[in-house]
């Protein structure tokens, strides 16, 4: 079923908007739709921050509400107002953080989009949409991609609790019918992520003047998309895709992590001598990489920005916008940075 509903109004309810992807989706969408309304269902977890959509609080077609989207008394309240898509981005997304507890994975990720998924049952939604990750797949060795068909395979609790709410959302299409998509990206990088991802963290430490860790001989692969080509490509899955079908984002763009870190170190100019080899990540997924025939066939996207030129506008963007993540580097981020990689320091590799 094609459809193109760019023309009409459209009331999206867009939950962790004000998460690193969810902002840049919300403002996404309101700038290359004129008439549709965006609700920003978000906890404001850690990462949430309403800094990120400080340019677009004050346009009338933006609102924001605190909640969780675990739970069912909100969620119905905003659904009963009527909404014609949700896009799901609220999800705790951090890997290294799952593996220090998963518990608000289960709850958020699973639970939360169990909940979400209840309620477009008792309302009317012409769109669910399911923003999931290449890490449900698990590991990929020197050769192949995954495809929409790969067998699921998560190997941290982050990317099982995901894996865990793609298979809520293709029951839910087979049992009760709900017109649910389910997109999976690879790894994201741009303006306003938060900086205990790679990208972020290599800038801010090199900023800073500390060590950067880098996990095990930082050989494992990355396959790297500009956030803004995500947030298109979901804009274009919910026109044009089919309910109960599933779609790999990447943008074909794999990198070790040493490549992107020195490659950052170059771009500010900064010394590599502040790489620190540290123990690795317990499961460390080797190598993620993905097929994107269909979102190219079906829907006809595919990516346009270049890697080199784009990490450079992200670096540039963190060592213009000092005061939007040094709050961020606070005392709650230190306590959970010493956690886990003082904990590596000690096992460092050399
Ligand atoms: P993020 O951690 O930056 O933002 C998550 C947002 O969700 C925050 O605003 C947070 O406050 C909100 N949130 C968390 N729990 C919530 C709850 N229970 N109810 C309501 N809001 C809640 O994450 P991100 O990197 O922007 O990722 C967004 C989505 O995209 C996630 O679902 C993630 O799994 C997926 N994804 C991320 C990447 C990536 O590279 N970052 C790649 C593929 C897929
Ligand atoms: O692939 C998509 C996924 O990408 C998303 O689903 C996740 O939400 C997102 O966090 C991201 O997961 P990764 O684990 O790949 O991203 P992260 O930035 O944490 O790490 C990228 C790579 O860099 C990974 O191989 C681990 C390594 N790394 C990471 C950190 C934070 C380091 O070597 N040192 C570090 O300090």
């Amino acid at each position: 079923m094609k459809q193109d509903r760019t023309t009409g109004g459209m009331k999206v309810l867009i939950t962790g908007g004000a998460g690193f992807i969810g902002s840049n989706f919300v403002r996404h969408i309101l700038v290359a739709h004129a008439s549709w309304e965006v609700v920003n269902l978000d906890k404001l977890t850690y990462a949430g921050n309403l800094a990120n959509l400080k340019d677009v609080e004050q346009d009338p077609r933006y609102s924001f509400i605190e909640g969780d989207i675990a739970d069912g008394d909100i969620v119905g309240r905003l659904m009963a107002r009527g909404v014609d898509v949700v896009v799901n981005f609220a999800a705790e997304s951090h890997v290294d953080r799952s593996i220090e507890d998963p518990s608000p994975f289960i709850d958020t990720n699973v639970r939360g989009t169990q909940v979400l998924l209840e309620s477009v049952r008792k309302h009317h939604v012409t769109r669910f949409v399911q923003v999931s990750t290449d890490e449900v797949y698990g590991t990929l060795g020197q050769e192949g991609k995954f495809s929409e068909d790969s067998p699921l395979a998560p190997n941290s609790p982050y990317a099982a609790s995901k894996a865990a709410a793609d298979l809520l959302c293709r029951s839910y299409f087979h049992t009760y019918g709900l017109p649910v998509m389910v997109t999976r990206c690879s790894n994201n990088y741009g303006p306003h992520q938060y900086p205990e991802k790679l990208i972020p963290l290599v800038v801010t430490n090199a900023m800073e003047g500390k060590p950067i860790p880098v996990y095990g001989k930082g050989l494992n692969v990355r396959d790297w998309i500009f956030v803004e080509e995500h947030c298109r490509a979901i804009d274009a899955i919910i026109a044009q895709g089919r309910p109960g079908e599933t779609y790999n984002i990447g943008a074909d763009c794999e990198r070790a992590n040493i490549e992107i870190v020195y490659a950052i170190l170059d771009i500010m100019g900064k010394p590599r001598s502040l790489v620190q080899f540290v123990s690795d990540r317990p499961g460390h997924d080797w190598r993620y990489a993905l097929d994107t025939i269909k979102l190219n066939r079906e829907i006809g996207w595919q990516p346009v920005y270049s890697l080199n030129a784009h990490l450079e506008r992200t670096v540039r963007w963190y060592m213009d916008n000092e005061e939007w993540w040094r709050p961020l580097k606070s005392v709650d981020y230190y306590e959970y940075y010493e956690r886990t990689y003082g904990r590596r320091r000690c096992q460092k590799t050399g």
